[in-house]
């Protein structure tokens, strides 16, 4: 079997590794980098439980190559809080109560996180339109719409707040 080197950003740091040409990039994450909070529900791209971002775009990381991530920039549930502080989407996934088993959340939220930077004021249908490629088994979906609905109000405060400090 073939090696390849990869070289991408993960959560803003640079890695590097040689992989297999078939090594799925879930598995590059989890077991290469020991980035664990991207999970694997199905490995048939069908649950969502192991989306990422790549370049900003979410994909199923089940469904690419290692190798077809050199040189992008990936981003996983790991690299969502920043600066100690939860995003607004991890706050509103535990204020809204929108997780049990937790299972289907990392995948969750990058799904909205990408979401609601394309869509920030967005409408119920609109929400439940982008997460449809990811299931969850526990929680009926309504709990997780509020805390999409939750995040998307606290992103807005928080850019007028900014705006304010600027002007
Ligand atoms: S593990 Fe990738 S879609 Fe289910
Ligand atoms: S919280 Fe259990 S699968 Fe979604």
């Amino acid at each position: 079997m073939s090696r390849h080197d990869v070289s991408l950003t993960v959560n803003g740091e640079q890695v590097t590794g040689q992989v297999e040409a078939r090594l799925l990039l879930v598995h590059f994450l989890r077991e290469n980098l020991s980035l664990t909070g991207t999970h694997i529900g199905c490995d048939t791209t069908s649950c969502g439980a192991c989306t990422v971002l790549l370049d900003g775009e979410p994909v199923k990381s089940c469904t690419v190559f290692a190798v077809q991530a050199q040189g992008a920039r990936v981003e996983t549930i790991e690299g969502v809080a920043q600066d100690g502080q939860l995003h607004p989407l991890q706050e509103g996934f535990w204020e809204k109560h929108g997780l049990q088993c937790g299972y289907c959340t990392p995948g969750m939220i990058m799904t909205a996180k990408a979401f609601l930077a394309s869509d920030p004021d967005p409408s119920e249908e609109a929400i439940r339109r982008a997460i449809s490629g990811n299931l969850c088994r526990c929680t009926g979906y309504n709990k997780i719409v509020e805390a999409v609905q939750y995040a998307a109000r606290k992103l807005s405060q928080q850019s007028s707040e900014k705006e304010e400090a600027t002007a």
